[in-house]
């Protein structure tokens, strides 16, 4: 047997009476190998935990902090009317909801946040989804196939470039928020022979690394020249743009963007995946979404906390405003302290530094001055746009913000970030 540091060597064997040379493997050392590699380069994940729930004011790791790596944007993780929903709903339908949906996971309170969502966003129909994950993962490779394009912002998230992966479909890519560069690609495609039959064209509403907003008037428009569906994964503009309707409603493009896809985990503060748009895009996706089709629907406890959320946002606007109001001043304080906060025009605020060491060093510094910020490295960044992120929450005070801004200005001078 090898030993636990190669991977692959040779051995030889006796076989069919003379010796012969075998691959001999060690099935297990690169998970070791490919983990110290990580170390070694500053860019492994190290988890902290939370001792209490997602809130500006928690205990990490046995430490009080103040937060601002929580998408629980609206505070309403712990929003009184969302808890006692969800305990209701836990002893009238029970603890889980016993089955995929499709088979006898709809109980009567799905259907319900569906009719809600929908009402909320302005749209014909909604389905409910499992994570937002497993709606790109699960309609894209529906929505296209062979002898189709499907067009990507090259910014969009994981679960987007993971779904089209999935797809069969021809694939391109435009340049980030550029509708210039999308209309040259859909150019390109129409002149090939045969010229796509199906064209999807997919972003991010707003960008998760960044903060910043899809040009999506500007992307619609492209898409209405070239007949191309127009897909948007809104999942951090959900709660947060449009008075928490989405990117669809701040720029007024109801009925012109054909899927939008959306999670619960963020601004809605409970935990899922959505689907808005047409009664034929929600009758297709049911019917064809795999990670719909094969895999459990939500406890009954996380549902009536969703139409909270929905009560809420309809009732309460303040979250929101207080949201925006913390933003704004953030930033701009940020800005002139000398940080580099990138293209950011919504609650996520890059703290950009470049290396991934000294991402890594600040976020721990301002841990122990009390100020949770996650360390963000390449792979989910370029590796010379390392960064700490920082998600304003409507929750913060203005004593939170001015702790936590002092807590950059004095430690970004001590690591040289700024002057
Ligand atoms: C843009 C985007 N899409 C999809 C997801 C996945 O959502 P979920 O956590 O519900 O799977 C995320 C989550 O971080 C996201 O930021």
């Amino acid at each position: 047997m090898l030993g636990g540091k190669r991977e692959r060597g040779r051995k030889e064997e006796w076989r069919g009476g003379c010796f012969s040379y075998m691959v001999e493997r060690n099935p297990t050392a690169f998970l070791k190998q490919e983990y110290d590699a990580l170390v070694a380069q500053n860019i492994d994940w190290r988890v902290r935990v939370l001792e209490t729930p997602s809130q500006p004011h928690a205990v990490v790791d046995g430490k009080q902090v103040v937060m601002f790596c929580t998408n629980n944007y609206l505070g309403l993780a712990t929003h009184p009317k969302l808890i006692k929903a969800a305990s209701e709903a836990a002893v009238k339908w029970g603890a889980g909801s016993g089955a995929v949906p499709a088979i006898a996971g709809t109980m009567s309170l799905h259907r319900e946040f569906e009719r809600r969502l929908a009402e909320f966003k302005g749209v014909e129909a909604a389905l409910l989804c499992q994570t937002g994950f497993a709606v790109n993962a699960g309609v894209i490779p529906q929505l296209v196939g062979e002898g189709d394009l499907v067009v990507s912002d090259q910014l969009n998230h994981g679960s987007i470039i993971d779904g089209v992966r999935l797809s069969k479909a021809e694939r391109g890519i435009f340049k980030h928020c550029d509708a210039g560069d999308l209309e040259r690609v859909l150019d390109e495609a129409e002149k090939k022979s045969p010229a796509p039959r199906r064209i999807l064209v997919i972003t991010d509403g707003v960008f998760s690394m960044d903060g910043d907003i899809a040009p999506l008037p500007e992307v619609t428009e492209v898409c209405e020249k070239h007949g191309a569906m127009v897909f948007v994964d809104d999942c951090h503009g959900e709660g947060v743009l449009g008075g928490g309707r989405g990117i669809v409603h701040h720029f007024g493009l109801q009925g012109r963007v054909h899927v939008e896809g959306g999670c619960l985990s963020k601004g809605f503060g409970v935990f899922g995946g959505t689907i808005c748009g047409s009664r034929d895009l929600v009758n297709f996706a049911f019917n064809k979404s795999r990670t719909w089709l094969l895999s459990s629907s939500h406890p009954p406890a996380v549902v009536a906390a969703a139409i909270a959320a929905i009560d809420v946002m309809e009732t309460e606007p303040q979250h929101n405003k207080n949201l925006w109001d913390n933003t704004r001043f953030f930033k701009k304080r940020l800005d002139e302290l000398g940080f580099n906060t990138g293209r950011s025009q919504t609650p996520i605020i890059p703290v950009i530094v470049g290396d991934a060491g000294k991402a890594q060093e600040l976020s721990v510094e301002l841990y122990k001055a009390g100020v949770f910020v996650f360390p963000i490295v390449f792979p989910m960044v370029a590796k010379e746009l390392s960064r700490v992120r920082v998600q304003i929450n409507a929750l913060h005070t203005r004593e939170d913000l001015d702790f936590a801004l002092g807590a950059f200005e004095k430690i970004g001078k001590s690591l040289g970030i700024i002057k």
